[in-house]
């Protein structure tokens, strides 16, 4: 009785379960996917006795796996990682990435640079050709954070890209907070033909801390479609 999306994430993160081995220091992502992702593994720790250690990437996952039963430390406690499992907002051919639209993507990008292997459980609906109709998550200081927008959108101008508009990301009527305490600006490039180039010029800007970008990290998406099947790209 789920819905075909909700369907979907589950047989992604029901499927990725498979890349997960007894003794292994697991990262544990953020959003709605990678709750299933959480849920599924804290069933297999309660009543099949898999030992892992998670590190998981926000605060919220940290709670999730807490409740369902998954032992979890920090990343400097677990150091390196054999596998990160983690949602994506878009995903292309090359396995290049966006993430972030849930405002959890520095913590992502450390705990997946750290890991052996990152394995994003995504739903056919996140496949596209070029990445940037998801507006890019880029997380700022808030310190002279219109200085900095401004100057994103001026360093912008150069870049091949199909829009420029950047807006700050709220939670009601005030700024949406990281778990660093920073802000999110959303750029609304709608097509992004150099996303390599782009993710380096971006992360230049004094005052930008990292961007949803995710080039060269991620190994393998695990894809669910609305009728239960699912599929592997690597
Ligand atoms: C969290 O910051 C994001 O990177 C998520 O991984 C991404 O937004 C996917 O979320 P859903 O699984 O909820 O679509």
């Amino acid at each position: 009785d789920l819905s075909p999306i909700d369907k979907a994430k589950f047989v992604a993160a029901k499927r990725a379960t498979d890349y997960v081995e007894n003794g292994m220091k697991v990262g544990l992502g953020t959003g709605s996917t990678a709750a299933w992702l959480v849920k599924c593994l804290g069933e297999m720790v309660r009543e099949e006795g898999l030992k892992i250690t998670g590190v998981p990437t926000s605060s919220r996952t940290a709670a999730l796996a807490r409740e369902v039963g998954i032992e979890i430390t920090s990343l400097d406690e677990a150091r390196w990682l054999d596998l990160t499992i983690d949602g994506a907002d878009e995903y292309d051919a090359n396995l290049n990435l966006i993430k972030g639209g849930g405002g959890a993507l520095l913590q992502e990008k450390i705990v997946a640079t750290s890991s052996d292997r990152m394995v994003v459980i995504a739903d056919i609906g996140k496949q596209v050709e070029t990445l940037g109709a998801f507006p890019l998550p880029v997380e700022v200081i808030p310190f002279g954070w219109q200085t900095t927008k401004a100057l994103i959108e001026e360093t912008l101008v150069g870049m091949d890209v199909m829009g420029r508009t950047t807006t700050l990301r709220l939670n009601g009527d005030t700024p949406f907070m990281t778990d660093e305490g920073n802000y999110i600006l959303d750029m609304h490039l709608n097509r992004i033909a150099n996303s390599r180039q782009l993710s380096l010029v971006i992360n230049q800007i004094p005052g930008i801390v990292e961007n949803g970008l995710f080039i060269d990290i991620c190994d393998a998406v695990v894809i669910g479609y609305g009728d239960g099947r699912v599929e592997v790209r690597d």
